[in-house]
């Protein structure tokens, strides 16, 4: 299967976010801080015109870590009949290979329970204890040095 990843704009990732991850919720649950931001960048997965996967990187750091540049990952989803095919591991080496041109410390972000594993078999370590977000559920805080 042939897919291209392109740097998007929020508008155009918007629906996958919502499809897969606030399913079933307000569309404005779907808009994050920063999604404008001169330095957040979008991206999405294209397989044959089609946007089936998204992910998000912020230049945002997280007090459990004392690296100076930090980015945060969000927003990681792919539809769910495109699942379990190699897309998601694609999407997140896109965005390290983007912070590490950003030259970046560290890359975090907080993880669902359910893809714990997922970021684990990308070499991602848990920081901490799991905590709740409310209308999500469990979450690990995960990270990556790149230095
Ligand atoms: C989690 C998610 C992003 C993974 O993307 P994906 O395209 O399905 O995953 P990939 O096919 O790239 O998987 C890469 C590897 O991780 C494994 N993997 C993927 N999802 C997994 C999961 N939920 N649990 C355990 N292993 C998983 C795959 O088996 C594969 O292993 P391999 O390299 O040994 O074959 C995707 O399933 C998704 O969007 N899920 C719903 C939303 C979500 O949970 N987003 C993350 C919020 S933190």
């Amino acid at each position: 299967m042939k897919t291209t990843i392109k740097e998007l704009k929020p508008e155009a990732i918007y629906p996958i976010r919502h499809e897969v991850l606030r399913k079933g919720k307000p569309f404005e649950t779907t808009f994050f801080e920063g999604d404008h931001d001169e330095k957040t960048k979008h991206f999405g997965l294209i397989l044959e015109n089609k946007v089936v996967g998204v992910v998000s990187v912020y230049k945002k750091n997280c007090d459990s870590f004392e690296e100076k540049e930090q980015f945060q990952i969000r927003g990681m989803a792919i539809l769910e009949e495109f699942q379990k095919k190699g897309f998601g591991k694609l999407l997140i080496e896109k965005a390290e290979a983007d912070c590490s041109k950003q030259k970046a410390d560290l890359i975090w972000f907080n993880a669902r329970e359910s893809a714990k594993k997922f970021y684990e078999n990308l070499n991602y370590k848990i920081n901490g204890k799991p905590f709740d977000i409310e209308n999500v559920g469990l979450h690990y805080i995960m990270f990556k040095k790149l230095k």
